[in-house]
């Protein structure tokens, strides 16, 4: 039975989209079936899979407002996950969804017809706490959170844990916080190590993943290529921290079902 992550941060710009991607990657490099699901009409994870999301006619939109089965719109890519893709289309679902019955459980419904087909479903969130991140929540087992190693990254934390207390009561009762994921961390500066020191201090209750994504301008390269990070000729450091959590993640689903 596949496990429901989502990287959640309303903070722009953190790595969640990365995050989704590298991660997923990494899982199917050992050996694990996978499924991205794009839940940004930003759509920056279905480019960075190696789709163009405007010539895209069908996308999860029409799973969440008009109920296509999902098994029709799941994608492959060259890197072994599979993509339920997104295009700008996605920002019309909030609209639509206002007066649907159990709007905030659409994509719940949506992942349990394929379920049983992956080890793991990763969801990339919008970076607002609007109705899509909601059922990204509402559906998720775990939540993992990116957070940036600047000050100003942390407080934008707060809200979000408020968010997942109140889906907790309301709607998904077992949601778990999965941990913190510093990125961007740049070690030459005493900045960034410090955002980590205030972090494990402020958040003692959550795990903080006790790896870094460093900060490398190949991010950005690679997904302009559309190419996972591991790719790059040269071994970029912050791709070690992907591998890690991937490992990870496969250790806890493991100790688990044991
Ligand atoms: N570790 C990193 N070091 C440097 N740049 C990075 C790193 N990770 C991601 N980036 C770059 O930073 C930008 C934002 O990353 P990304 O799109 O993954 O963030 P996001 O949280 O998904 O953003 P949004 O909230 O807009 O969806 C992108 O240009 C990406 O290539
Ligand atoms: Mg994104």
């Amino acid at each position: 039975m596949g496990e429901v992550y989502v990287f959640a941060n309303q903070k722009g710009g953190v790595g969640k989209t990365t995050s989704t991607f590298n991660l997923g990657v990494a899982l199917t490099d050992i050996e694990q079936r996978v499924l991205l699901v794009d839940l940004d009409p930003q759509a920056g994870l279905t480019f960075y899979s190696g789709y163009e999301p405007d010539e895209l006619e069908q996308t999860v939109f029409n799973c969440l407002v008009r109920d296509i089965p999902v098994h029709d719109l799941i994608l492959t890519t060259e890197y072994g996950v599979d993509l339920l893709p997104a295009n700008i289309d996605l920002a019309l679902a909030e609209m639509q969804l206002i007066s649907a019955p159990a709007r905030e459980r659409r994509l719940t419904r949506i992942i349990n017809q394929v379920r049983n087909k992956y080890d793991f479903i990763i969801i990339d969130s919008q970076p607002s706490l609007g109705i899509l991140t909601m059922n990204a929540l509402a559906a998720a087992n775990y939540v993992i959170i990116p957070v940036s190693c600047e000050f100003l990254s942390i407080r934008g934390t707060l809200a979000l844990l408020k968010l997942v207390a109140k889906i907790r009561g309301q709607l998904n009762s077992t949601l778990e916080i999965a941990g913190i994921l510093p990125t961007m961390f740049d070690s030459r500066t005493n900045h960034a190590r410090e955002v980590i020191r205030i972090l494990n201090e402020q958040f003692s209750d959550i795990h903080i993943f006790p790896y870094q994504v460093n900060r490398s301008i190949r991010f950005a390269e690679s997904a302009r290529e559309q190419k996972p990070i591991f790719e790059h000729k040269i071994q970029v450091p912050g791709a070690l921290a992907y591998r890690e959590l991937a490992r990870d993640l496969v250790k806890f689903k493991l100790r688990r079902s044991s």
